[in-house]
């Protein structure tokens, strides 16, 4: 028997180790795993795995059951080879996947942070850096792999739709924002997916608009804050955005997302298309787009076709592969991560309710009707947002959170009196005006959408003037909602003749009887201002705060807080007066989304497009430069204490400018100073540049009553340069420029000079206008 059984054995061993082995993801080489990939593998692979996490169902992928239900995403596994699915998910107020699970009573509640633009309002890349390590530390527990975040297009118009989303009108603001943010959910080792690349600056017809942009507002404005994030914070992905740029595809676009993205900024990770993004998958793969998502049939059959047609070369798809790969291998999923469905949701609602009050911008306040004193007890609430307050904006930007802490919970956890009559009115009069607006006929679109806001019930004046009589103060709030596939109108900019008459009505009975009133603005882009500021005594644009909002501005209100925000974006005296309103849909009209409601087809082409007339001339950029006059400039907020600025100077450091500025709290309370340097170049006014450009920002540390800070704030000589369309350069004109030290773009505190020299950077001559148009110019 043991002489038999010896040889037998030696065999089957030796069959064993001769098999070819299949390679594995992280144990071969990604050269042998890409290798053993079928065609058909590596097609599945460069697109997702279908539209199921994406509707939010409790999704199931081919037989698998999603991992991450609700997330909007996953990759194609492919089991023999190591390689397994990982999740991505939205975004960028908080992780977005469903709440609920089937035949589960487990609850996966998110936290709903604040809105990028309020985020952006702090100036405070330490604090946004802190909300991205808790975000992130949510994707990493609930077992997603990359966060679809943070967005950062521009502010172009005050009507995009999702503007809450996006954090500035102003390049610099939004790079050093977003890199933050980046830092802060990578250091969980998550991903994020910096988004929409590139000039996705409005929703109206978003799959089908070409923006057509001058190179020099591309370099200058449009793609200048993902520069800088790439540079400073190297994201794990980029998603290539809906549109046209130029009369390309920004999914197809090579020059964009290879030449520009990879080549010039060295760019190291990979791209994925926004959800279903472009239309010609093999132009995508040559773009070096790496990834199509949610993933479609029809692009799977695509790429099958190209590459046995000739029309796809294999390596261009296995240096996508390899991207791809190379995407995976760095996730907590690949790593066998055992997450726990449970982050700290207490630490976290502290987190969120902290940062909010530091955006928050203090747009009044007169005869000291900020913070409250401790006279101030009752309260008459106003306006039906105060006790239906907003967290976020809607659609892929929602998160799906445990509560939201209204105006009223707030200020009575604070233990101050709300008038329980009005109280009770108000909350009949929501019921009946949400019954009113429910939707005729409800389909998938419903849940992504803005609901209608309640119309503003505007009080007696019998039981205004018993209000008036029986509190210490009126607080109003004016709300604002919007969100993905629809811009903002008109109408929604401005007051409506409800919210006129209740500011106005409010504060005559109030100021006749003494009494003072505050409008807070509990909105997500910004509003007509000018013709009501004159009005209340005091205004808190609280933006829209997340789910503690309402604990936040009670924090800010009532004094436990300095506000301490500042204006990311100009706000205009009229719609008309932003240079972009000239070229802006204001029809509110929905964009290509058929496949949401395929028997829904807009009456309206689908291909159009946007001239960006105004060129470099984007928000203070233009008010400042052409002598506009505004309702709140960019970089303005107010502090309930004063600050001083004392001994500038600048010190040339070879390739840098470091500019230092003391900044003493001079009043009463504690509080911080956002410092904020422009530059002015000597040519501006023939080399047609703007006035001025914000170059640096830096917020200063809590400051107690006569403390003082020194406030370094460094640029770069390159960072001077205007971008030369004739020789595709960065130019840097010599001369003496002017560094201002600033409170806002409105408010120069000193000027320093400084002799510069000149430079010169060549750059790729790419992304050109087809044909010319008509250029704003000074
Ligand atoms: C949005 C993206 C989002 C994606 C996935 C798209 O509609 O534009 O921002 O990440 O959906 O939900």
């Amino acid at each position: 028997m043991k002489k038999q059984y010896l040889p037998v054995c030696l065999l089957s061993l030796m069959i064993v180790s001769c098999a070819p082995r299949e390679p594995k993801l992280g144990k071969s080489s990604l050269k042998d795993v890409i290798a053993a990939m079928t065609l058909e593998e590596k097609a599945h692979l460069v697109i997702g795995t279908g539209m199921a996490g994406f509707t939010g169902d409790s999704a199931v992928i081919g037989e698998t059951k999603a991992l991450v239900p609700g997330a909007a995403g996953t990759t194609y596994p492919i089991e023999r080879l190591g390689i397994p699915a990982v999740v991505l998910a939205d975004g960028p107020a908080g992780l977005r996947i469903n709440p609920k699970r089937e035949g589960d009573s487990a609850t996966y509640y998110c936290t709903h942070f604040p809105i990028g633009t309020l985020l952006a309002s702090t100036w405070n890349q330490e604090l946004v850096e802190s909300v991205g390590k808790a975000i992130g530390n949510e994707v990493l527990e609930y077992g997603a792999d990359v966060l679809l975040a943070p967005a950062l297009n521009t502010h172009r118009n005050p009507l995009c739709g999702r503007n809450f989303e996006y954090y500035s009108e102003d390049p610099v603001v939004s790079g050093k924002i977003a890199a933050a943010y980046v830092n802060g959910v990578q250091s969980n080792g998550v991903g994020t997916s910096i988004k929409h690349f590139a000039v996705n600056n409005q929703e109206t017809n978003r799959m089908a608009n070409d923006a057509r942009v001058s190179p020099r507002a591309l370099r200058e404005i449009y793609l200048k804050g993902f520069e800088i994030a790439v540079k400073e914070s190297q994201p794990w992905t980029v998603m290539s955005s809906y549109n046209y740029l130029n009369g390309t595809y920004t999914s197809e676009s090579k020059e964009l997302l290879s030449t520009l993205l990879r080549d010039e900024w060295g760019f190291k990770g990979m791209v994925m298309t926004d959800w279903f993004g472009g239309k010609d998958a093999v132009a995508q793969m040559i773009a070096g787009n790496d990834m199509l998502q949610p993933g479609q049939d029809k692009q799977y059959e695509a790429i099958v076709k190209g590459v046995k047609e000739g029309k796809l070369d294999e390596a261009v798809l296995n240096r996508n592969v390899k991207r791809i790969l190379e995407m995976i291998l760095r996730t907590p999923r690949f790593k066998g991560y055992e997450f726990s469905n449970k982050p700290d949701l207490k630490a976290h609602a502290a987190i969120t309710r902290q940062s909010a009050t530091e955006g928050m911008v203090l747009l009044k306040n007169e005869k000291e009707a900020l913070p409250f004193t401790s006279q101030v007890k009752n309260i008459a609430l106003f306006g039906c947002t105060s006790y239906d307050f907003i967290a976020g904006g809607t659609g892929s930007g929602n998160v799906n959170r445990a509560y939201t802490v209204s105006l009223l919970d707030g200020l009575t956890r604070a233990g101050y009196q709300v008038n329980e009559n009005l109280k009770s009115q108000y909350e009949q009069h929501i019921i009946s005006e949400n019954k009113r607006n429910e939707p005729k006929e409800k389909n998938q679109m419903s849940a992504f959408l803005p609901k209608p806001r309640p119309t503003e019930m505007v009080p007696s004046k019998a039981l205004l003037k018993e209000m008036a009589v029986g509190s210490d103060v009126a607080l109003i709030t004016i709300g604002r909602t919007s969100g993905e596939f629809l811009d903002r109108t008109v109408a929604d900019f401005n007051l409506t003749k409800e919210e006129f008459s209740l500011i106005q009505s409010i504060t005559n009975e109030f100021h006749s009887a003494g009494k003072k009133v505050v409008v807070v603005l509990n909105i997500g882009g910004v509003i007509e201002t000018s013709t009501w500021k004159n009005l209340p005594d005091a205004i808190l644009c609280a933006w829209q705060a997340g789910q503690e909002g309402g604990n936040s501005v009670v924090d800010v209100l009532s004094g436990k807080v300095s506000p301490s925000g500042k204006l990311t974006m100009t706000f205009p005296v009229k719609f008309e007066d932003a240079a972009s309103s000239k070229n802006f849909p204001t029809e509110g009209a929905m964009g290509d989304m058929d496949f949401m409601s395929p028997k829904k087809k807009t009456n309206k082409p689908l291909w159009d497009y946007t001239n960006y007339e105004e060129d470099i001339y984007v928000g203070y950029r233009y008010f400042d430069t052409f002598g506009k006059q505004v309702s709140y400039p960019f970089g303005y907020g107010l502090s309930y204490t004063s600050f001083s600025y004392e001994n500038p100077r600048i010190k040339e450091d070879k390739d840098k400018y470091v500019i230092t500025v003391t900044v003493k709290n001079t009043g009463k309370y504690s509080g911080k100073e956002v410092v904020q340097l422009y530059a002015s170049a000597p040519d501006r006014v023939h080399a047609n540049k703007p006035e001025k450009e914000l170059k640096a920002f830096m917020k200063t540390k809590n400051l107690k009553p006569g403390e003082s800070a020194t406030v370094v704030l460094t640029v770069g000589t390159s960072e001077l340069a205007s971008f030369d369309e004739q020789s595709s350069s960065w130019i840097v004109t010599p001369g003496v420029y002017q560094f201002q030290i600033a409170s806002s773009s409105r408010d120069i505190k000193m000027v320093l000079d400084a002799n510069v020299a000149s430079t010169s950077a060549k750059a790729t001559d790419i992304l050109k206008l087809k044909e010319p148009i008509d250029l704003l110019k000074r």
